[in-house]
This record gives C-alpha cells, sequence and structure tokens, in this order.
C-alpha cells in the first residue's frame, strides 16, 4: 500500500500515472474511431461491428473494467493536480512548468477534462445505457443525430477532445521521458496529427448521418 500514497504523493507520481492512463485513452480512441468509420458502409456493416464487439462477453467486461479504472485514475488524479497547483498559484510555473511553452490546449486542460468527463456521461446514457432490444445500435446513433442539439452537443465536445489531446500527447511523452530536443518537434507534429485526425474523424460523423443519410 505504501507505493500507492507514494505515487499519489509525489508530483512525478502523479504526473505519471496521468501519462500512462491518458497513453490507454489514446489507444481507446484510436480503436474506437477505427470501429465508428465502419458506418460510412452503412447501416449493416455498422451494426455487424457492434455485434461482432457484443460477442467477446466478458473479454468486452473486462475491457469495460479496465477503461473505467483507467477513467478514475486519471479523473483523480488530475483533480489532485489541479487543486495541487491551485494552492500554490504564486509558485504554479514551478509545479506545471512546461517546456513546450503556453498554448491554449495546455492552459485549459482541467477545464477540457472536466467537459469530456460531461461529455462521456452523455454520451454513455445514449448510446450504451439503452435498451438495445427492439432496435439495433445503428437506429439509435442516426436517431440521436436527427436531433441538432446532439449533433451541435457532439461536434462542440469534439472540439474540446482535440483540444485535450493536443496538449495531453505532447505531455505524456514528455512526461515518460522523450524530452529530448531531437525528438520534441516530431512529437508536437504527431500530437497535432492524432488531435486533428479524433477532431475531425470523430466530429464528421453526426454531420455525415445528418446531412448524407
Ligand atoms: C461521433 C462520435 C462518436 C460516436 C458516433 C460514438 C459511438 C458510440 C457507440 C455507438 C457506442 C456504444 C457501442 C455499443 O454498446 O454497441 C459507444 C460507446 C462508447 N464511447 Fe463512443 N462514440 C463517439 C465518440 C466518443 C468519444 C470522443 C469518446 C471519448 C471521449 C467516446 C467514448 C465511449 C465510451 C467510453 C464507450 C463505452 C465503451 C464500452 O462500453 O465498451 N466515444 N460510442
Amino acid at each position: 500500500m505504501n507505493w500507492i500514497t507514494q505515487t499519489f504523493g509525489s508530483s512525478v507520481g502523479k504526473k505519471l500515472l496521468m501519462a500512462v492512463t491518458g497513453l490507454g485513452f489514446i489507444g481507446f480512441l484510436t480503436a474506437h474511431l477505427a470501429g465508428n468509420l465502419s458506418i460510412y458502409a452503412g447501416k449493416d456493416a455498422f451494426n455487424s461491428y457492434a455485434l461482432h464487439l457484443h460477442a467477446l462477453g466478458p473479454l468486452l467486461t473486462v475491457f469495460e473494467l479496465g477503461l473505467l479504472a483507467l477513467a478514475v485514475i486519471h479523473v483523480f488524479t488530475g483533480l489532485l493536480l489541479f487543486y495541487q497547483n491551485w494552492q500554490s498559484r504564486p509558485k504554479r510555473y514551478q509545479v506545471y512548468k512546461s517546456s513546450g511553452g503556453r498554448t491554449i490546449g495546455s492552459a485549459t486542460m482541467p477545464y477540457t477534462g472536466f467537459l469530456i468527463l460531461l461529455f462521456v456521461i452523455f454520451h454513455l446514457s445514449n448510446f450504451s445505457f439503452v435498451d438495445k432490444t427492439s432496435t439495433t445500435i445503428f437506429d439509435i446513433v442516426a436517431g440521436s443525430f436527427q436531433n441538432p442539439v446532439y449533433v451541435a452537443v457532439y461536434v462542440a465536445a469534439m472540439i474540446v477532445v482535440a483540444l485535450h489531446v493536443s496538449h495531453g500527447f505532447w505531455s505524456l511523452f514528455q512526461t515518460l521521458g522523450a524530452n529530448h530536443p531531437k525528438y520534441m518537434p516530431i512529437i508536437t507534429g504527431a500530437g497535432l496529427v492524432v488531435s486533428v485526425v479524433f477532431g475531425v474523424g470523430f466530429g464528421f460523423i453526426p454531420l455525415y448521418i445528418t446531412f448524407m443519410v
């Protein structure tokens, strides 16, 4: 138990937890986006993708519990870092000193993180925790995006996700030790590409359903 208090008690430990769990989310979002792209192949392709996913049975449950654990650790550690940063406000740059400079992404991390948490709760209540016995997942998703409010919420949330990832990607590699000047431009560039791919890749789906299906 001592290692738990030590990890949560030190700034480096907390940053490491944020980095490892953040990397897990980037992996999840990559897989989720790849699966969601099947929607462009039509109703049957998307429903068949969801069916295959659910056919994993207990394996899917283990994966979901892992994802939940990542979320709890990421949110809790993020809150601790936010509190620590707020408490030491006059010296805050000593705690959060970032050699990558201050960008909109880095300055808004706690707020975009909180908005993503709200979005995920909203998202799961729309698409996951619903009765799917007399309908299909495609009809649930397509039905939701008939409502312009949903479309606006989703597009706005995807901009927030892109902003969060734009800094998170760079930051996690820095924490994991890839902060050599030679690699930094590559990591900054890759972070930008990943955030644009997530933002446009997810954000275009509601617009596609609204205007083209
Ligand atoms: C337009 C964008 C998105 C669409 C259309 C979409 C669609 C879906 C659908 C249909 C499901 C339920 C799958 C099923 O139970 O069969 C789902 C689950 C989920 N989505 Fe999304 N999603 C989008 C973006 C996102 C984003 C940006 C995040 C995270 C920030 C996210 C996080 C999740 C999570 C955590 C689950 C539950 C996974 C599980 O239970 O295995 N989604 N999504």
